[in-house]
C-alpha cells in the first residue's frame, strides 16, 4: 500500500509551463513552430534522399551528412510535435514516461551530433592533409566505426542521464518551467539532493564535450595549416571551400549549444533560456540542410541535373 502510494506520486504527470505570458502571440508562435518543423523535416529528408540516390555522393562525407540529417529529424520530432500539441490544445501535462523519453531522445541526439561532427572533422582532415591515402584510411569499415560510435556513445550517455534523473524525487513540484523535458529544467525542480547527480553529469558532459571539441579543433588546426602552405590562391580557395559547410555547421552548433548549456543557472534567466532553446531546437536543425545544399557545389549540381541521379 505504502509502496503503491509512492509509485503513484512517482509516476504522476509533469506539467510543462512555458510561454504562458505570450497569450496573444500564440498564433504566431504556433505557425512559426509548425513552419520550422516542416522545413526541418523536409530539408533533412531531401538531403537523405539525394545522398541515397546519387552515386557520386556516395562518399564518407555525405554518409555522415545523412546521419546528421537523421539525427536532426529525430531531435525536432522528439520536441516540436509535443510543443505544438501543448500550444494548440493548452493541455500542459506530459506523462512521466513521455517526459523521460523526450529527455532521452534530446540528450542522445545532442551528444551524438557533437561526436558526429568530430567524425566529420576527421574526415575533412584526412581529405585535405593526406589526400593520397584518403580512400585507404576512410574505407567502408572506418566509416561505419566513425558513424556508429557517436550513436552508441550518445545513446549510452543519455541512458545514464535518464537513469540518474528518473530516480530523483520530484515531491510536489511537477511544474517544469520549459517547453520540453529539458535536463536542466528537471534538475531544477527536483527535491532530492542533486549534488552527486550534478557531479556525474557535469564530469561526463565536460569530458565528452572536451574530447569532441579537441578532435574538431585539432583537425582544423591541421587543415588550416595545410591550406596556408598552398601557394596558389585559387587552389587554396578550392580546398577551403570543401570544408566550409562543415565548419559553418560546427560553429552554429557549438555557439548555440554553448549559449544554452553553459549559461549560468539562475532563476531569472529561464525566459531567455527558453527563447534561446527554441531557437536552438527549431532553427539550427533546419539550417544544416540549407548550409549543405546552398553552399555546396556537389549537392547543388545533383539537384540541378537530376539525370545523374539514376
Ligand atoms: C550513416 O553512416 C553509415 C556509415 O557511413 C552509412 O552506411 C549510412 O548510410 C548512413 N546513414 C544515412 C541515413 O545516410
Amino acid at each position: 500500500m505504502y509502496i503503491n502510494l509512492i509509485n503513484a506520486s512517482f509516476y504522476e504527470d509533469f506539467h510543462l509551463l512555458a510561454f504562458s505570458g505570450l497569450q496573444n502571440a500564440s498564433y504566431v508562435l504556433i505557425l512559426s513552430i509548425l513552419l520550422m518543423y516542416l522545413l526541418c523535416m523536409f530539408g533533412n529528408l531531401i538531403i537523405i534522399v539525394v545522398v541515397w540516390m546519387a552515386p557520386r555522393l556516395h562518399t564518407p562525407m555525405y554518409f555522415f551528412l545523412g546521419n546528421l540529417s537523421t539525427l536532426d529529424m529525430g531531435y525536432v520530432s522528439a520536441i516540436l510535435p509535443k510543443l505544438l500539441d501543448y500550444q494548440i490544445t493548452g493541455k500542459t501535462n506530459i506523462s512521466f514516461t513521455s517526459c523521460f523519453a523526450q529527455l532521452f531522445l534530446s540528450v542522445a541526439c545532442i551528444n551524438t551530433e557533437f561526436l558526429l561532427l568530430s567524425s566529420m572533422a576527421f574526415d575533412r582532415y584526412v581529405a585535405i592533409c593526406v589526400p593520397l591515402k584518403y580512400s585507404i584510411i576512410m574505407n567502408k569499415r572506418a566509416c561505419i566505426i566513425l558513424s556508429l560510435t557517436p550513436w552508441t556513445i550518445g545513446a549510452l550517455n543519455s541512458l545514464l542521464y535518464v537513469y540518474l534523473i528518473s530516480h530523483l524525487s520530484f515531491c510536489d513540484s511537477k511544474h517544469i518551467i520549459h517547453f520540453y523535458c529539458d535536463m536542466k529544467a528537471l534538475l531544477r525542480i527536483s527535491c532530492s539532493n542533486i549534488k552527486h547527480v550534478n557531479i556525474v553529469i557535469l564530469t561526463e558532459g565536460y569530458t565528452l564535450g572536451f574530447i569532441a571539441f579537441s578532435m574538431i579543433l585539432t583537425s582544423y588546426v591541421f587543415i588550416i595549416s595545410a591550406i596556408l602552405r598552398i601557394k596558389t590562391s585559387a587552389r587554396r580557395l578550392k580546398i577551403f571551400s570543401s570544408c566550409v559547410s562543415h565548419l559553418t555547421v560546427v560553429l552554429l552548433f557549438c555557439c548555440s549549444s554553448l549559449s544554452v548549456y553553459m549559461s549560468p543557472d539562475s532563476k531569472s534567466s529561464t525566459e531567455v533560456d527558453m527563447m534561446l532553446s527554441l531557437l536552438y531546437v527549431a532553427v539550427v536543425p533546419a539550417l544544416n540542410p540549407l548550409v549543405y545544399t546552398l553552399r555546396n557545389k556537389e549537392v547543388l549540381d545533383v539537384l540541378r541535373t537530376p539525370r545523374v541521379i539514376s
